[in-house]
């Protein structure tokens, strides 16, 4: 959708607070993965233990954000921002044309690289799980349960997956920085505040905050996930 660029802006509430907590957690923890994974041996021993916890915290945060992808807030849910191929080939046309596409939560192809990002990250600490590096004394929760032929294996997923989520997230920020040079977009803002600054015409579409029994049950979620992995060791 072509917006005129003299047309006023409004305020329009679209991320909730447990969205933001999410992005901004994940965002901090997947930093800290890749810097505990790849200076392990500049660090220390002590490094490869926090690089388990950290995680299990990341797959504590996807479990979250999958049940409150059904149960949260409107423009957290999957619903309401995976699109069909029509609407992601209409929305990279209009890219193509330069037009100023707007859209109140993930655009239709935003949508989809947040299923990317969090299928990636899912794998890359699934994956984790399973390893064992011998040099640090280091045993993934679940590497007992398997033969040390599928930990390796497991290990060279890990290892060449981060190359598919630093190729995912250079993209996420290449995105973020083009919505802001060329349409004026600050959605770095509207992560931070939860509101968006949208055309006129927009005004009153603030989205539904989720409820207190859907934060409830994806924090349930969550914590059964850390509290297997923890006891599991
Ligand atoms: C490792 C780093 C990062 C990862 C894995 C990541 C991942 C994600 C994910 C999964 C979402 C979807 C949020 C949801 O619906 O739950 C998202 C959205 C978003 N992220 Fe990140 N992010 C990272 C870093 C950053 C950074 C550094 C910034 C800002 C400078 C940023 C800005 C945003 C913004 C503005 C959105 C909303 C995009 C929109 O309006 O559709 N992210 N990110
Ligand atoms: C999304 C979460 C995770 C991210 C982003 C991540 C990232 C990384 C990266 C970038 C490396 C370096 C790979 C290389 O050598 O090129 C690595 C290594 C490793 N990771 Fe992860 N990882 C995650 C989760 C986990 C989990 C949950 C575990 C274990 C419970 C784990 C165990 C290991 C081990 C054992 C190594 C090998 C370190 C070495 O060879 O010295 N990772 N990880």
């Amino acid at each position: 959708m072509n917006v005129p660029p003299d047309e006023p802006f409004v305020a329009v509430r679209v991320w909730d607070l447990p969205t933001r907590f999410f992005h901004w957690s994940l965002a901090l923890l997947v930093t800290a993965n890749v810097v505990t994974g790849k200076f392990d041996s500049v660090l220390g021993a002590s490094t490869l233990e926090w690089h388990k916890r950290f995680g299990i915290a990341i797959l504590a945060l996807l479990a979250f954000r999958l049940v409150w992808g059904i149960v949260g807030g409107t423009h957290a849910r999957f619903a309401t921002f995976l699109r069909g191929p029509r609407a992601v080939a209409a929305y990279a046309k209009s890219l193509a044309s330069r037009g100023y596409a707007v859209s109140v939560g993930h655009n239709p192809m935003g949508g989809w690289s947040v299923v990317a990002m969090v299928a990636a990250l899912g794998v890359q600490a699934t994956t984790g799980l399973f390893l064992v590096q011998e040099d640090y004394g280091f045993t993934g929760p679940l590497s007992r349960f398997v033969s040390g032929a599928f930990s390796s294996r497991m290990g060279a997923i890990h290892e060449a997956n981060f190359w598919v989520i630093a190729a995912l997230v250079a993209m996420h920020l290449a995105a973020i920085v083009a919505h802001g040079v060329l349409w004026r977009e600050n959605l770095v803002s509207a992560m931070v505040s939860g509101v968006k600054r949208l055309p006129a015409r927009f005004a009153g579409t603030d989205g539904r905050e989720g409820g207190w029994s859907g934060l409830i049950a994806s924090l349930a979620v969550a914590a059964v996930v850390v509290s297997v992995l923890v006891k599991l060791g």
